[in-house]
């Protein structure tokens, strides 16, 4: 029996996808090359924009025809839209037999090789293959008692198998779960549960065994990573403990983490990632807007002037950070004068690079219940393509100053194969800018080098 799995979303799904893959094989399931060779095909979806939803439904709409090719086969629909859309998924998609949150992956081998072995039986005995559909998901947020719910969503850790990921030197290592912020906009809080950390000892059992793996780049994941605080016997570890020492474990490479709550950013995280050579000086810090009364409309619980505060607190701090930014334009009632803030701060900030998303409203957000998504799409658009402009010319400048400069990249893999034989390599700075250069072959992929730039784009640096 094969299986496919189909990822889409942020960092979080990835590493679900890894995880799931790796329990699949352990369960007897072997990995399909081609999506339609596959008896279970998984699709681990994202309900953060409409957009993202949008697509995935009409992917399994396109799936029919491979249902009526293997009747017996298994589709399921996993991760973040599972636990928002729940029995809907089946409403809408009728030929999917499984819907299984992220709270519940634990589960999904045993409930895959359930649903397999139903349809065999019904095969046998001549009978269509019609079953029972599967519906695992966690409680809903707010309507249950907070401990129930934390229950409901089952934390989910397997070994891992090095087999499972698609680079050898690369892994990402979750150290929280869920989100307890409620920014009105968004949708992961209910989607994904309440904030729950992992005992530190475990995390580090992990990198530990990734590195034996041969990993060299560890990435630290959490929705909000630095909110990470884990309490036992009168001792509190928090992110800035974990970098401490998780930089003692010989043969790790390169630390990460990602992604920051701007008001978690202390002076012992910050002063951690300036002394501590190993971890990456960039960090990830959605500001989501530069207007005060958006941020309240948000509530992302600080102002404009505390963000610019922390920029000028990084910059003192770290002089070689990389800062990148996430922010939304066109959110509920959004004035040209609260656009103009934002295009403001996207100035003072001088982002590395900057991810712009249009306001999306989410049934069952706080904001679709308290504002109208009164911004038309055409002013989103034009909003949105402003402030790329802006950003992208930021980014242009930042990476020229590294012209004519020596950095330290860590080779990731080939970005293009030229006809002749030989390769372009690309990489990343200690502070996480691309660098392409061209090599013979791809043996320097995973190790350590120092290159001289040349040339720069808005997002790449081309060294030789
Ligand atoms: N936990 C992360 C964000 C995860 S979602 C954080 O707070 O930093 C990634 C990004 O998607 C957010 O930073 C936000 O910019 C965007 N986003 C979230 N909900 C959205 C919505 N309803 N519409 C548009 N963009 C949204
Ligand atoms: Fe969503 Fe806000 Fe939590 Fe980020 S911090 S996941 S934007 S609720
Ligand atoms: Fe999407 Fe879920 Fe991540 S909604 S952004 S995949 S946590």
């Amino acid at each position: 029996m094969q299986f496919y799995i189909e990822t889409v979303g942020c960092q979080m799904n990835v590493l679900d996808s890894e995880l799931v893959y790796s329990g699949l094989r352990r369960s007897g399931l072997e990995p399909a090359t081609h999506r339609e060779d596959a008896d279970v095909i998984l699709f681990n979806t994202c309900s953060i924009r409409q957009h993202a939803e949008d697509k995935i439904y009409s992917a399994l709409g396109r799936l029919k025809h491979w249902k009526t090719h293997k009747p017996f086969g298994v589709l399921g629909v996993i991760g973040c839209m599972a636990q928002k859309d729940q029995k809907m998924i089946f409403q809408r998609a009728p030929h999917v037999d499984l819907v299984l949150g992220p709270g519940q992956l634990e589960l999904l081998p045993e409930t895959i090789h359930q649903l397999l072995d139903e349809k065999l039986q019904l095969r046998y005995e001549n009978q269509e293959a019609v079953t029972g559909k599967k519906l695992l998901v966690s409680l809903k947020r707010l309507e249950h008692r907070h401990t129930e719910v934390v229950e409901s969503f089952r934390l989910f850790n397997p070994v891992r198998n090095p087999e499972s990921r698609t680079n050898r030197f690369q892994a990402m290592v979750r150290i929280m779960f869920g989100c307890n912020q409620f920014c009105t906009y968004c949708i992961v809080p209910s989607v994904r549960g309440p904030e729950q950390s992992r005992p530190p000892q475990e995390i580090l059992d992990e990198i530990r065994t990734l590195v034996r793996q041969g990993v060299i780049e560890i990435t630290l994941i959490g929705q909000t990573v630095n909110s990470y605080r884990y309490k036992s016997n009168g001792k509190t570890t928090r992110l800035s403990d974990l970098l401490y020492e998780a930089s003692e474990i010989e043969g790790l490479g390169r630390l990460c983490f990602v992604t920051n709550y701007p008001r978690g950013m202390n002076d012992e995280l910050l002063q951690a990632v300036r002394d501590l050579p190993k971890v990456s000086k960039h960090l990830h810090i959605p500001a989501q807007s530069g207007s005060d009364s958006v941020l309240r409309r948000m509530r992302r619980n600080y102002t404009a002037a505390e963000y610019r505060e922390l920029i000028d607190r990084i910059g003192s701090t770290i002089p070689d950070a990389s800062i990148t930014c996430d922010l939304i334009v066109g959110f509920c009632g959004e004035t040209e004068e609260e656009f103009g803030a934002t295009v403001e701060l996207v100035r003072y900030g001088r982002f590395k690079n900057s991810f712009i998303f249009k306001y999306s409203e989410r049934p069952g957000t706080k904001s679709a219940e308290l504002f109208s998504d009164d911004i038309p799409e055409s002013v989103k658009k034009t909003r949105n393509n402003i402030l790329l402009e802006i950003q992208d010319n930021i980014s242009l400048e930042q990476n020229r100053r590294f012209i004519g400069r020596t950095v330290e990249i860590l080779v990731e893999g080939v970005s293009k194969r030229f006809e002749t034989g030989g390769v372009q390599l690309s990489g990343r700075t200690l502070c996480d800018r691309i660098v392409v250069f061209d090599a013979p072959d791809d043996r320097l992929i995973g190790q350590f080098l120092k290159q001289n730039i040349v040339e720069a784009a808005p997002f790449t640096l081309f060294a030789r």
